[in-house]
């Protein structure tokens, strides 16, 4: 039989898992988010406010739908508060050890039935499975940037998940308005594979000086009709995970395209981090602000 998600659970509370609690939210599930410490998860709600702040603003949502939407999110320091959680998305930096040993604590915590995902981006969903005591409820499942806006979610098995659990994953991902997609277990799964190339290359040219950065992004938005630009586009992502994501493809592949431009880690070297710390190929408003100044 289907399972079904009333309660769910998200591991970090950054752009991506406070964009995942989100979306979980807005299809009307209680959701459990969980953070290092109070500090961390009070950033993660604040971001949660902003955003459903700014869907009110634009008549999309009345306050007390807000209100009810942010009800349904309890935010704890601690994984066992994920106990009831009938699903797990962790979301949390990209580093192998950092997420393994979540999902083994994880995995001593929550039901058996309980299906783990991870929100990773480029690394072995295998490996993280293989760390729990249930490989085979272990899944990717990957949201995009922004992730209440974003439609597409990668849904990544590996050679010992059991079909039910793809089967129920991608029902869910469509119970929550996404469209899955499912895809093996590689490095960059589908479009990140696809996209992080591209943006290599722009970074090339920009570092090369072989054109500004507003024409390099200009030229995708107003000649291939791209929503942003490759180096607005990396800012948004974050320079450390964009380079992160790279250097896995590249190890994985040893496809050029993917090793990671030199420019990259000058930038992350002088803290231009894109967004969050407020400069990156273009300077903003303030850390996380989207306005260009
Ligand atoms: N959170 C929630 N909602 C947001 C948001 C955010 N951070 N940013 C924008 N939105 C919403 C707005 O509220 C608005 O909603 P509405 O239409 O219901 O009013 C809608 O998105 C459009 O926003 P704006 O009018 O402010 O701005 P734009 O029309 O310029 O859209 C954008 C902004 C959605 C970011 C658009 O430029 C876009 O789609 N850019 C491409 C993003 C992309 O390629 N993402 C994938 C990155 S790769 C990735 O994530 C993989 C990972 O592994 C790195």
């Amino acid at each position: 039989m289907a399972r079904e998600f009333r309660t769910v659970g998200v591991v970090g509370l950054g752009t991506m898992g406070a964009g995942i609690v989100e979306v979980f939210a807005r299809g009307g599930l209680q959701v459990v988010a969980v953070e290092v410490d109070e500090e961390a998860g009070q950033r993660g709600r604040s971001h949660l406010e902003a955003s459903t702040g700014r869907a009110v603003s634009r008549g999309k949502m009345t306050q007390e739908q807000a209100d009810e939407l942010l009800g349904r999110i309890t935010i704890s320091t601690s994984l066992s508060a994920l106990a009831d959680a009938a699903l797990v998305v962790e979301a949390i930096p990209e580093s192998l050890e950092a997420k393994a040993t979540v999902f083994a604590e994880v995995d001593g915590i929550v039901g058996e039935d309980t299906i783990l995902c991870s929100n990773t981006s480029s690394l072995s969903v295998t490996e993280l499975a293989v760390r729990t005591k249930r490989p085979g409820k272990v899944v990717g499942m990957h949201f995009f940037n922004p992730a209440p806006v974003q439609k597409l979610v990668e849904v990544v098995r590996t050679v010992v998940t059991e079909p039910d659990v793809i089967e129920d994953v991608q029902r869910f991902a469509d119970s929550l308005g996404k469209v899955p997609v499912v895809i093996g277990d590689r490095a960059g799964f589908i479009a990140n594979a696809l996209l992080f190339g591209y943006l290599n290359h722009a970074a090339k040219m920009y570092a090369e000086r072989y054109a500004t950065r507003e024409d390099i992004d200009a030229g995708m938005r107003y000649g291939c009709g791209y929503p942003m630009g490759p180096l607005a586009l990396l800012d948004l992502i974050g320079l450390d995970t964009a380079y992160e994501i790279l250097e896995t493809m590249y190890g994985e592949s040893r496809n050029l395209l993917h090793a990671p431009n030199p420019v990259f880690k000058q930038m992350i070297t002088a803290g231009l981090l894109g967004r969050k710390s407020g400069r990156g190929f273009y300077t903003y408003e303030a850390p996380h602000s989207s306005t260009v100044v």
